[in-house]
């Protein structure tokens, strides 16, 4: 009775939704709009479990790239103001009073910037949205990826750690939204989210829920793997040999990582079933930059694809008592330079920790409910029903400056031309988890 009522109050009509857009294969993100200050200036934001700061290029950003949006001016909103140094905010730099930030990637980007106050909306359907004051970042600074990526910037989602508020946060300590979660749907092609409930419409089944197990990440206890229901031979232990649990799931980060003894367990059972005949129906091909052959989709022998994908092994994971699924064609892909033929998604992190990225997440309405510390799974297409620009301006791929190719060369340099330079080099040019990551749990 109770679990009724609660689910209807939270399915009730007092949550935020937005539009997301994006993908694993060619955009390796996703992203929402959000405005702001007044008048309102649209920025495009990384949804990122894995950090709290929002922060996105300013006028006056130095050598930075060309994004989707013009860069905000908070001289041009008659809201914003300048946070100084003594307003209990950590800052990294305080220069004439103004209190600085500076925050790196686990892929080996940087931003740094100013922080500033102004108001926020959320998405794109302001019959829902709150305007909120929020504290961002200003990028005087970004590298890499941050530098060469379409999207502005970024938004982070994971938990409160210090008096830097996420916008769920502040929705949830206004009382904008009745409860502190938020849900996330990321389809094969954009998705939903919503923020201060979940919108049960949108689910082909019921959600089933785990444990939340760290206050800042959105830590789970996986504990075994299935593949066409048997269990790929790994301990427990060696899934909690590292961390609390060992295992975060993070938006932010393209691809799924596990750390190597689970990594070649798996691609152990994955090679078992693939080499019976009529499964993982695919002539392998050696695709550059990947550790493991992928598979060429022959449309003649299929012209359902769908059909193809179901000649590859079911993957379940079982994270505490529950199982969640990743379906195979979620967890392959394809390169937008090699369209036809799927890799699969998942990379070792070395001795890191687990990481279920974003191209894991797809598939699933994943419900973060902050509230009672649980994370709910439940199946959808997440498909956004309510307009959205599917055609939206998408501009030519920024040029690569000298910097880029540095940074690839010393990764080569570094770990010679083997298939495990390989794995590196996509885990640091796709990889987006963050510093705190790095700091709390000395990864990489
Ligand atoms: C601030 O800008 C908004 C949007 O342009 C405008 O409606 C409002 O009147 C302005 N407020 C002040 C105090 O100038
Ligand atoms: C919930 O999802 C349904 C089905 O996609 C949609 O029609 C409805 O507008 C959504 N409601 C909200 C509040 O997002
Ligand atoms: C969708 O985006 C494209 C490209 O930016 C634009 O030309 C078109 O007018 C937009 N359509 C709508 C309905 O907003």
């Amino acid at each position: 009775m109770f679990l009724i009522l609660f689910i209807n109050l939270i399915v009730g009509e007092s949550f935020e939704h937005a539009v997301v857009y994006g993908n694993t294969e060619s955009l390796g993100y996703y992203y929402v709009d959000i405005w702001v200050g007044n008048p309102s200036m649209r920025q495009t934001v990384i949804i990122d479990t894995g950090s709290r700061l929002t922060a996105f290029p300013c006028v006056g950003c130095e050598n930075c790239g060309k994004h989707i949006d013009l860069y905000f001016d908070y001289k041009k909103s008659n809201t914003s103001r300048l946070v100084q140094c003594n307003e209990d905010i950590s800052c990294s730099s305080c220069d004439n009073n103004v209190c600085g930030y500076s925050q790196s990637y686990a892929e080996g980007s940087s931003i740094s910037g100013i922080l500033v106050e102004d108001d926020i909306m959320f998405g794109d359907d302001f019959a829902y949205a709150h305007r909120v004051k929020a504290i961002f970042g200003c990028h005087r600074r970004e590298t890499y990826l941050f530098r060469t990526q379409q999207v502005d910037g970024i938004m982070g989602f994971a938990q409160q750690k210090n008096n830097m508020l996420t916008l769920v946060d502040i929705l949830y300590r206004n009382d904008d939204i009745d409860s502190n979660v938020f849900a996330i749907c990321f389809g094969k092609e954009d998705g939903v989210i919503t923020i201060g409930g979940y919108n049960s419409s949108i689910h082909l089944s019921s959600p089933v829920w785990a444990s939340l197990y760290d206050d800042t990440f959105y830590a789970i206890k996986l504990h075994y793997m299935l593949l066409n229901g048997n269990k790929v031979p790994i301990t427990a232990a060696d899934f909690s040999s590292f961390y609390t649990t060992g295992t975060i799931v993070d938006s932010g980060t393209t691809f799924t990582y596990f750390s190597t003894k689970i990594y070649l367990s798996l691609l152990e059972a994955f090679n078992e079933i693939c080499n019976k005949e009529g499964n993982c129906d695919g002539e392998l091909k050696e695709v550059y930059g990947e550790a493991h052959a992928c598979y060429k989709y022959d449309n003649k022998k299929y012209t359902d694809i769908s059909d193809f994908f179901s000649t590859f092994p079911s993957f379940k994971l079982g994270i505490d008592d529950i199982e969640v699924e990743w379906k195979a064609k979620y967890y392959l892909f394809a390169w937008p330079e090699t369209p036809n033929t799927f890799c699969i998604g998942i990379y070792s992190n070395s001795a890191g920790g687990n990481v279920l990225g974003g191209n894991f997440m797809r598939g699933n309405d994943i419900i973060f409910n902050r509230e009672i510390k649980k994370i709910g799974f439940a199946s959808s297409d997440c498909i956004p029903d309510y307009p959205h620009n599917k055609s939206r301006i998408i501009i030519p791929t920024y040029k690569k400056h000298v910097n880029d190719i540095g940074v690839f060369s010393v990764v080569l340099g570094s770990c010679g031309l083997t298939s495990i330079a390989s794995v590196t080099i996509i885990y640091i040019l796709r990889k987006r988890s963050k510093s705190q990551l790095n700091e709390e749990n000395q990864e990489v």
